[in-house]
C-alpha cells in the first residue's frame, strides 16, 4: 500500500548537501516526499510509486537544494552609511573612521532613535531580498544599540521577522560590537553591562539564541571577550565570535576553546591555529562581502582550513558599513572568485555548514527527517548558483513543507 504524503517532487536531481556523496551531495534522478513539514523520503526516481501524494510537483529536470541559510547578518539597522563609503573611496580607512566616532557608532545613533516599527519595516525589506534568492533560515545579530534597551529592541524586531515571514530566524546578542560613546575609556565597565545586564535581559525575554563578540583592537580584547563567553554560557547561550578580521589576536582559538559554534571573518587567522580549530569542531564562517567592500588584501587561510576539514560556511554579513549586500548568491560567487572556494564548497557553505554554525541540526541537508526547507532551481548544474551574480532565482521555495514562492 502506498505511503501517503503531502508533496512529491519528481523529475529532479538533488544537490542534497549530505556528507559522503560527490560534490554537494549529488543524487541524480531523484524523488523527494514531504509530510508535516519534514522530508520523509529522498531517493531514486524508481521509488516514486511507493508514495500517494496530495500534490505532485514536476521538477522538470531541475536541481533541488536545501533552503539556503544565511548564518551571519546584521540586517536590523536604521540610517545608511553612504557618506562613509565615499570617505573610504577617498582613502580613509574603516578603522580610522571607526576610531573617529563614525562607522558602527553612526549606525548606533540612528538605530537608537528609530522606532521598533521603522526598524521592522527596513529590516523586512532587506529580508525580502534574501528570501527571493531562496534563503529560508537567517541569523540576525543585534549590536547597533549598545544599550540594554536598544539591543533588546533590535532582538525583538529580529524575533518578529521570524513570526511575520516564512523564514527561520536565529537571533544573536552582539552587545560587544563597539564601545558606546558614553563608555569611552571604560571598556571593562561596558563589558560588565553586557555580562550583568544585557545577557540576563535577553535571556529573561527569550530574545537571544547566541552571544557574539567583536574581538579586534578597535573593539574588544581577549580578556573582555572571555568574560562575555563565560557569562553567555552561564545563561545557557551558544557563543560565536567575529575574529581575525583586521588583525590576528588569536580570538578564534579563544572562542573555539569555549566551544563556539562559529568563528567568523578569519582573514588574519594564522595557519598554525587551524589544527586546534579543527579539533574544536567549530565552523569557520567566511564573509567575502566585507572583504570586497573594505578592499582587503589578506585572504583567509582557505587551503589550511580545507586540509584540516574545518567546515566552512559562507554568509552575507549584511550590514550598513562593511557589507551592504543583501544577496547570498553574490556571497557564494565572491567566496569562489575572491577566496578560492569551489562552487560545491560555496553551496555547502550556505546549507549544511551554515546549519552547523547556527546549531540547526535538522536543516541544511536533503535527507529523511530533515526539515522540508527546499529550493528548486531551473539550472543544468548546481555550480550555476555560484557562477553568476544575481543571475538565477529559485523557481520554487518550500519552508517547512509549505510552498512560499514561485510556481
Ligand atoms: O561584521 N566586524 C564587525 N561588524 C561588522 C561591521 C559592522 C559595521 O561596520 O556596521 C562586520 O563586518
Ligand atoms: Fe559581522
Amino acid at each position: 500500500m502506498a505511503i501517503s504524503c503531502d508533496t512529491l517532487i519528481h523529475d529532479v536531481h538533488l544537490a542534497s548537501c549530505r556528507p559522503g556523496l560527490d560534490g554537494p551531495g549529488v543524487i541524480r534522478d531523484a524523488v523527494v516526499a514531504l509530510a508535516d513539514g519534514r522530508i520523509v523520503h529522498a531517493g531514486p526516481a524508481s521509488t516514486a510509486d511507493a508514495f500517494a501524494a496530495a500534490e505532485r510537483v514536476d521538477g522538470a529536470g531541475g536541481w533541488l537544494t536545501p533552503g539556503l541559510i544565511d548564518c551571519h547578518t546584521h540586517l536590523v539597522w536604521a540610517g545608511n552609511r553612504s557618506e562613509e563609503f565615499e570617505r573610504r573611496l577617498g582613502g580613509e580607512s574603516y578603522a580610522s573612521i571607526s576610531r573617529g566616532g563614525g562607522g558602527i557608532l553612526s549606525t548606533v545613533r540612528a538605530t537608537r532613535e528609530a522606532s521598533e516599527e521603522t526598524l521592522f519595516d527596513a529590516a523586512a525589506a532587506r529580508l525580502a531580498r534574501l528570501r527571493e534568492e531562496g534563503v529560508t533560515s537567517v541569523e540576525i545579530k543585534s549590536g547597533y544599540g549598545l544599550s540594554t534597551a536598544t539591543e533588546m529592541k533590535m532582538l525583538r524586531v529580529a524575533r518578529r521577522l521570524g513570526e511575520a515571514f516564512p523564514v527561520t530566524v536565529r537571533t544573536t546578542l552582539l552587545g560587544a560590537h563597539a564601545l558606546p560613546e558614553d563608555y569611552a575609556g571604560r571598556a571593562d565597565d561596558y563589558v560588565d553591562l553586557v555580562c550583568s545586564e544585557m545577557i540576563p535581559a535577553a535571556c529573561a525575554e527569550g530574545l537571544a539564541d547566541a552571544v557574539d563578540v567583536y574581538c579586534e583592537d578597535i573593539a574588544f580584547n581577549l580578556a573582555q571577550c572571555e568574560r562575555i563567553f563565560i557569562a553567555a554560557q552561564a545563561h545557557g547561550l551558544a557563543i560565536k565570535a567575529h575574529a581575525e578580521q583586521l588583525s590576528d589576536m588569536h580570538g578564534a582559538l579563544l572562542a573555539a576553546r569555549y566551544g563556539a559554534r562559529s568563528v567568523d571573518h578569519l582573514e588574519y587567522l594564522s595557519a598554525e591555529d587551524v589544527p586546534d580549530l579543527a579539533k574544536s569542531g567549530c565552523t569557520a564562517v567566511l564573509l567575502p562581502g566585507a572583504w570586497y567592500t573594505l578592499r582587503e588584501t589578506r585572504l583567509p587561510p582557505v587551503t589550511a582550513l580545507r586540509a584540516a576539514e574545518v567546515p566552512m560556511a559562507v554568509a552575507t554579513d549584511l550590514n550598513p558599513g562593511t557589507s551592504p549586500i543583501a544577496s547570498i548568491l553574490s556571497a557564494m560567487n565572491m567566496a569562489c572568485v575572491l577566496f578560492g572556494l569551489t562552487p560545491a564548497e560555496a553551496l555547502l557553505g550556505v546549507t549544511r555548514h551554515a546549519a552547523f554554525a547556527l546549531g540547526l541540526t535538522s536543516k541544511g541537508q536533503i535527507a529523511a527527517d530533515f526539515d522540508a526547507d527546499l529550493c528548486l532551481w531551473s539550472v543544468t548544474d548546481p555550480a550555476e548558483l555560484s557562477y553568476g551574480m544575481n543571475l538565477v532565482r529559485p523557481t520554487r521555495i518550500w519552508q517547512a513543507g509549505r510552498d512560499v514562492a514561485g510556481g
